[in-house]
């Protein structure tokens, strides 16, 4: 059995239609129910739709052989699992956002409010600035509104959050997009299967990069 951990949502389902393209479909999986696994037992597939944030948990730990998740992830937790293929899809990026009126003097200790706290560490130690990590688990836009810190450190996709609360861009630190990834140990003994698995998807997704 190859287990695949997928990234529950609608990410999840265009990674399912890659996977599907590339050979590895498990049709009971479009029965859109509650179930969260699924198997294909002529293929020797089994899938589980998984919060995006965990695949790589599933994944580091072995209870998943591959899995999708977004490169934040792979940059905030260091999951030790191998990196195996871009998908060019779920393009985002990382970035340090205020209100519009903020101006940062360059010297202060900067509060950043952030779900992505090792993300903001390395962000201002790259830039040797010293930083005060406020760490939120959502709505994170709200925190420079209200005066909790200076600025926000959080993925930024078509900028309508932003708008909406009257944020704008600081910088843009990386761009973001959905990775292949597998599990250390499987990639030996399941290793010809992950291969082809990793070489198919990147051929199907050459025409996003
Ligand atoms: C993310 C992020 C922003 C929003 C940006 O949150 O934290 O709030 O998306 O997207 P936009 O630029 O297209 O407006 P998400 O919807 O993933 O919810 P979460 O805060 O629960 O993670």
């Amino acid at each position: 059995m190859l287990n695949i951990a997928l990234p529950k949502g609608r990410l999840g389902e265009k990674v399912y239609d890659i996977f599907e393209k590339a050979g590895f479909e498990c049709p009971s999986i479009r029965e859109n129910n509650r179930k969260l696994i699924f198997e294909n037992e002529e293929k020797k597939l089994r899938y589980f739709w998984v919060k995006p944030s965990d695949v790589a948990i599933y994944v580091e730990r072995g209870a998943a052989d591959v899995g999708v998740c977004g490169k934040d992830i792979l940059l905030e937790y260091r999951p030790d699992v191998y990196e195996l293929t871009d998908l060019g899809i779920g393009r985002c990026r990382m970035a340090v956002a205020s209100a519009k009126d903020y101006e940062d003097d360059g010297q202060k200790t900067v509060r950043a409010a952030t779900k992505f706290a090792r993300i903001t560490r390395d962000y201002y130690a790259s830039l040797g600035r010293d930083v005060d990590v406020i760490h939120l688990n959502g709505s994170i836009e709200l925190a420079p509104i209200l005066g909790l810190s200076d600025v926000i450190v959080d993925i930024v996709e078509t900028g309508t959050t932003l708008k909406e609360n009257k944020l704008k861009i600081v910088t843009e630190i990386f761009p973001i997009s959905a990775r292949l990834i597998a599990n250390k140990a499987a990639s030996k003994f399941k290793g010809e299967l992950i291969g082809s698995l990793s070489a198919k998807i990147a051929k199907l997704t050459e025409s996003e990069q």
